[in-house]
């Protein structure tokens, strides 16, 4: 299956990405950079040898790219960050991605207070601060915006032993809507990504943590339930989800508003 998509004409908007070293971030990035984007990303510093191969292929598609350190648990990064893309790429802020999370997998016996803390931070916590920092130069930009945010089949139904995961996801579905209430007004739709199990390095952790907890072997977590749950029969790769944003933030997405859009191969099912 190929997931190249054309080279389009410069739209002369950006779109800011969290996360966007590897995994559902990239494929972000690259797609939207290829629908005529230019790119701006934030992720960790360890991160940052990975995000300056992103950068080169945005490049090599005629697009500018940036990069820039943000750790969205802390807001004043995430803040710093946007306020930096505009300063260096104009204030053209179209799109923003809070893409950024982690899993952690652990029985909920198990889960100390500073586990959840962590993921709350980044889960929830980054995107609802990512949003509002993009939405706020949105604003004061004047000609509407889209943000999106990283959601989940886990924003529907959680899964055992990825208990504080499964509370952020449903968070990010109902701060989905209620942003989308608040800032219609202002032209900005908002929506979120739920993806079923896409093949990137946050899976492939999941899959070692259960082969511990399940006393089974690598990756036969992963595959019993890839051949379980997956009606189209194949793992998600992560331009799938890049496929489903990229139609969110074009203009034949443009009547959708507050909706956290289960992208899973029929695994809600
Ligand atoms: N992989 C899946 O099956 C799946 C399914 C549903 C939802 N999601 C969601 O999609 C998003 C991306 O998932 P992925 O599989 O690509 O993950 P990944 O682990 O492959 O990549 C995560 C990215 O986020 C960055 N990141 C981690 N902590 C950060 C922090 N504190 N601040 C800034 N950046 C940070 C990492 O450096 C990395 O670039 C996540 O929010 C995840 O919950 C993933």
């Amino acid at each position: 299956m190929s997931f190249a998509s054309p080279v389009k004409a410069s739209l002369n908007r950006i779109a800011f990405i969290t996360g966007g070293a590897q995994g559902i971030g990239r494929a972000i990035a690259t797609r939207l950079a290829r629908d005529g984007y230019d790119i701006a990303i934030a992720d960790i510093p360890q991160a940052q040898t990975k995000v300056d191969g992103v950068i080169d292929e945005i490049k090599s598609y005629g697009r500018q790219a940036i990069s820039l350190h943000a750790d969205v648990r802390e807001p004043t990064q995430i803040e710093s960050a946007i306020a930096q893309t505009v300063e260096q790429l104009g204030p053209r802020l179209f799109v923003s991605v809070a893409n950024a999370g982690v899993t952690q997998v652990r029985p909920l016996l198990e889960c100390t207070p500073e586990f959840i803390e962590n993921e709350v931070r980044i889960n929830l916590l980054g995107l609802m601060n990512t949003h509002i920092f993009a939405a706020k130069q949105m604003v004061k930009q004047g000609f509407g915006g889209r943000i999106i945010g990283a959601g989940s089949i886990a924003s529907y139904r959680t899964a055992e032993n990825l208990g504080p995961y499964g509370g952020t996801k449903f968070a990010v579905r109902g701060f989905t809507e209620v942003a989308a209430k608040e800032w219609a007004q202002y032209d900005i739709r908002v929506n979120a990504y739920g993806p079923g199990i896409v093949d990137t390095p946050m899976w492939d952790h999941i899959d070692r943590e259960l082969a511990k907890i399940e006393g089974i072997s690598v990756g036969e977590a992963k595959a019993v339930r890839v051949k379980r749950d997956i009606k189209l029969g194949r793992i998600q790769e992560p331009e799938d989800v890049a496929k489903l944003v990229s139609f969110l933030v074009s203009d034949e997405g443009e009547y959708i508003t507050g909706q956290t859009i289960k992208s899973c191969g029929g695994a809600s099912l």
